[in-house]
């Protein structure tokens, strides 16, 4: 009877899985047939760098758990993690830049599993960022090698991509993958006839403070390929990519969006490999945001047809205005999430703007069951 009993609810289970995932309907998202706003915010790591992989995870779970119980205690639904990096300890690479495994105690995709198993268990949707290129702590040219290489580029998504998203496909607790954190600090800025590659109006905006290193024609195929991946093994995943600024990511205000699909069919050629909804960065200089910024602007304003998250910003560079401001902003100018940083180092504060919002409705639902 008890056997019985289990593989009736195991298929059961299974048979609604599929409607449970978070998705995007025009310009915002649903979750289990409801409009829902994704309010939380980025850990984003504990050991930047070494949380997956290696057995690794086992030294940090503890502390993750603690904060993914904070956030849903506080009234959050998504949390925003770093995974690879810059290629510090996964996946593992041989001495020539091709990726050979996932890492070298084989645990990651076990790591990455429970992870998300984790994250249901409090009601938490997952947003794995795979690479950041933020900062140039690339020693080892492991990440360089993946942008600018096809061939190591390809053997990452051979051994590790595909292979990782067939094991946590259909995951309920699994939002969406973020290709990559601000491409835009190891960007070039060069002259291109092609609009969807020209940096050059991007020269005074902050693009290329951590590097000027890679064209947008290598960006945006290396986002391209690994959009594309992912949708030829989960056709309903959602992909996005974490811009630093709105300036490189939409064509309102006179700025151009390069991550259209065009822009990124026409760097990679591969049919599957768009993002289906923005992930805005917004912080202030000196007290004032730019005039493009999302704390400026309605939703709307960008023109999109896609959701927009604003998924990074604090009241350190926050235009003078308090977390519980920032937050109610975001929930009330049409965007669809907000994900402040970072929970591990600005904990309370960014949870008391968290909980500010929990009860809001008229924007999408919060809470969640997940
Ligand atoms: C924020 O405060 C700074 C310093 O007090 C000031 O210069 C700036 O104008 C303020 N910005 C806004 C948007 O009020
Ligand atoms: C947003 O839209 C509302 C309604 O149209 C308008 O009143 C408000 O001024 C807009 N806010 C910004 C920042 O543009
Ligand atoms: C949200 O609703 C809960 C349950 O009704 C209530 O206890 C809590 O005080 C509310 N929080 C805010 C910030 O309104």
């Amino acid at each position: 009877m008890a056997i019985h009993f289990t593989l009736f609810l195991n298929i059961t289970l299974s048979a609604v899985v599929s409607g449970e995932r978070l998705s995007v309907s025009g310009n915002h998202f649903l979750f289990k047939g409801e409009k829902v706003f994704l309010s939380g915010g980025n850990l984003p790591w504990i050991k930047y760098g070494y949380d997956y992989g290696n057995n690794q995870w086992a030294g940090v779970k503890a502390q993750v758990a603690k904060q993914l119980q904070m956030l849903r205690d506080a009234g959050g639904n998504s949390l925003r993690l770093w995974i690879h990096i810059q290629g510090e300890s996964s996946p593992l690479f041989d001495e020539n830049g091709y990726v050979i495994g996932t890492d070298s105690q084989g645990t990651f995709i076990n790591d990455f599993q429970d992870m998300l198993n984790l994250a249901q268990s409090y009601d938490i949707l997952v947003i794995p960022t795979l690479w950041n290129a933020a900062v140039d702590f690339d020693k080892y040219h492991r990440l360089d090698g993946l942008i600018v290489n096809p061939a190591k580029l390809t053997s990452y998504i051979k051994v590790v991509l595909t292979p990782l998203v067939r094991a946590v496909k259909g995951h309920p607790a699994l939002a969406a993958w973020e290709i990559m954190n601000e491409p835009e600090g190891l960007l070039e800025l060069e002259f291109n006839k092609d609009p969807c590659f020209n940096t050059f109006m991007l020269v005074t905006s902050g693009a290329g403070w951590a590097g000027w290193k890679y064209s947008y024609q290598h960006m945006l195929r290396f986002i391209n390929w690994q959009a594309d991946a992912i949708k030829q093994e989960d056709p309903e995943a959602l992909v996005t990519v974490g811009v630093w600024n709105p300036k490189s990511n939409t064509n309102s205000f006179h700025m151009f969006d390069h991550y259209s699909d065009e822009c990124l069919y026409k760097a990679g050629k591969r049919a599957l490999g768009k993002l289906d909804f923005h992930d805005f960065h917004s912080y202030s200089f000196e007290g004032e945001f730019d005039t493009v910024a999302a704390f400026v602007h309605n939703c709307s304003d960008y023109g999109s047809t896609k959701p927009i998250v604003v998924g990074e910003f604090w009241k350190q560079q926050g235009g003078n205005r308090t977390t519980n401001q920032l937050f109610e902003y975001v929930y009330r100018h049409g965007y669809s999430g907000a994900w402040s940083w970072d929970l591990v180092n600005n904990g309370p504060d960014q949870r008391a703007g968290i909980a500010h919002i929990r009860n809001y409705t008229g924007n999408g639902k919060i809470h969640i069951d997940i």
